[in-house]
């Protein structure tokens, strides 16, 4: 399995200032990390260093040990999917089933292997049933679950989604947490880039926050409890956390919450 090391990585855009100064972080396989930030704070810049989209100018980033790197991209790319927040852009083929075989063709596997991929990433997108359908038609959860199982079907150690949650109704929300959690269980590293301080609080099991490039925490997702590095990131505190506030309880599961409001309301239990 893939750990993730990040090491003084810098990155200025031609003619702009610089976009990352001096990220330094590490990601053990298997976890959830959000990344957040305010627009502009180098979260997707950085997220596309991790499978050599954007190489690094100063510093590194090793993914299992194999250096993000001109050579080495190849590889790389079959070990780290990027999805992008507008599925629009990721649609290449007329059918589903055709758009999700494109990159495991690419691979030069056989037809056999390609079919099997294919079927297997709609079964664990749940959308099997849209298998002949044109990705065209389809809702914006539906479209995101179908760019998702186009690169799984290149069965990446690694996926990296960048605002995979934005624009999305609550139920096709819960619906793509669902279907992430099932590949967060099966032990692939999931990263997101996302505004959304409730999700990263709840849902992540690791965080990291930049502020105009440079990291401004690494580690637990708790650090969302603290108003005042919440605020330094130009971030809001998690509702949770709001409710809880002053009540002198902390924690981020339903229960937590159930239990601090019935105490603040002082209802029997
Ligand atoms: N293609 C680009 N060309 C020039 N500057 C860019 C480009 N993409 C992003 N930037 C700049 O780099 C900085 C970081 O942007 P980005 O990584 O997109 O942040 P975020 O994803 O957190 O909104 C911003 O100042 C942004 O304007
Ligand atoms: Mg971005």
């Amino acid at each position: 399995m893939k750990e993730i090391t990040v090491s003084k990585l810098s990155y200025s855009y031609p003619g702009e200032k610089s976009a990352l100064k001096d990220v330094s972080f590490r990601l053990n396989p298997g976890k959830k990390l959000a990344i957040l930030g305010a627009n502009g704070s180098g979260k997707s810049t950085l997220i596309q260093h991790f499978n050599g989209l954007i190489l690094p100018q100063q510093g590194t980033v090793q993914i299992g040990g194999d250096l993000v790197a001109k050579g080495n991209l190849k590889t790389l790319r079959q070990k780290v999917g990027i999805i992008f927040d507008q599925p629009d852009d990721q649609i290449l083929a007329s059918t589903v089933s055709e758009d999700v075989a494109f990159g495991p063709r690419n691979l030069r596997l056989s037809e056999e292997e390609v079919r099997r991929r294919v079927t297997k990433a709609l079964e664990q997108m749940e959308i099997a049933e849209l298998g002949e359908a044109s990705p065209y038609e389809l809702s914006l959860g539906q479209k995101k679950k179908v760019a998702i199982a186009g690169v799984l079907a290149m069965k990446p150690e690694i996926l990296v989604f960048d605002e995979p949650f934005s624009g999305l109704d609550p139920a096709s929300r819960e619906g793509l947490k669902k279907a992430l959690d099932a590949l967060h269980k099966l032990g692939h590293t999931l990263i997101f880039t996302t505004h959304n301080v409730d999700i990263a609080y709840q849902w992540a099991d690791q965080l990291l926050i930049l502020k105009e490039g440079r990291v401004l925490h690494s580690g637990d997702v708790n650090a969302l409890e603290d108003e005042k590095l919440v605020s330094r990131g130009n971030l809001e505190l998690p509702t949770s956390v709001k409710i809880l506030q002053g009540t002198g309880i902390t924690g981020n599961s339903p229960m937590d919450m159930n239990r601090a409001l019935k105490e603040a309301l002082s209802i029997e239990k």
